[in-house]
């Protein structure tokens, strides 16, 4: 099965690659960052999109990693902030969306995976525009499900929790982050990204063919703590 992986060169989006690869996919991996066995592809950039399915053909798999997150309350984020949040997180993973769409081999299956997060049903102060993004692509992911289907794709999301990563660094990197989490998911503790490759392994293979249009929530289960 062949599947793109964007945001491969770090974080999630490189487990996911590291560990699709070991599991006998064929994974083309991308990402702004130039690294080895990741291909450069800016997933804001249209054209880009279209040279790199010209290159490799239908794919039965996407797995949409690539995102941005930065801390700022609603009045200290400026416009473009705002801007550049929506169209790295929504715009580029509806841009891989229909790229699936319009390269897809009629008669085959495929199955696309897209990292919505927690903060689609739980906010944080202090990120309303990651947090703005994150619930669009969960809804960006139930109305690709829908149009998908009929062209035999699937169309899920994951939800991580508080996952290891270059991303969450600072905030893991303190003690009083780390213990508030701690109390507050259930799990008692953080994630790993390997306990997210698994959740997007299984969303691409067979062994989820009835689901699509869902976030899985990978999140120790914060999302089901009220307290
Ligand atoms: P990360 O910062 O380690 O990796 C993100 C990758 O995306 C980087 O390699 C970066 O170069 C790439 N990227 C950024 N803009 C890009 C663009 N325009 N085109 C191509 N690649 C681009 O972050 P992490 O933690 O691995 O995050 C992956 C996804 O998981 C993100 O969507 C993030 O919002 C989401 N997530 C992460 C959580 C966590 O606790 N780490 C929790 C919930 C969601």
């Amino acid at each position: 099965m062949k599947v793109i992986v964007t945001g491969g060169a770090s974080g999630i989006g490189k487990e996911v690659s590291d560990y699709l690869t070991s599991e006998a996919f064929e994974v083309i991996s991308v990402d702004l960052q130039d690294k080895i066995n990741v291909k450069q592809l800016d997933v804001t950039d249209e054209a880009a999109w279209t040279d790199l399915f010209g290159q490799v053909g239908p794919v039965q798999g996407l797995v949409n990693c690539a995102g941005i997150r930065t801390r700022g309350t609603i009045m200290e984020t400026s416009m473009a902030t705002f801007e550049h949040h929506l169209k790295v997180n929504v715009t580029g993973t509806w841009l891989g969306i229909r790229s699936l769409f319009e390269n897809h081999e009629a008669g085959s299956d495929a199955s696309i995976v897209n990292i919505s997060s927690v903060n689609a049903e739980i906010a944080v102060p202090g990120q309303a525009h990651y947090v703005a993004s994150k619930g669009a692509i969960s809804a960006l992911t139930k109305a690709a499900a829908i149009e998908g289907a009929p062209m035999g794709i699937r169309v899920n999301a994951i939800g991580p929790g508080a996952i290891r990563t270059p991303m969450t660094a600072e905030r893991l990197n303190d003690p009083e982050q780390v213990s508030w989490l701690e109390g507050r998911v259930p799990l008692g503790r953080v994630g790993e990204p390997n306990e997210i490759a698994s959740v997007a392994k299984f969303l691409l293979s067979a062994e989820s063919s009835y689901i699509t249009g869902t976030t899985v929530f990978a999140d120790g289960g914060w999302t089901s703590n009220g307290v």
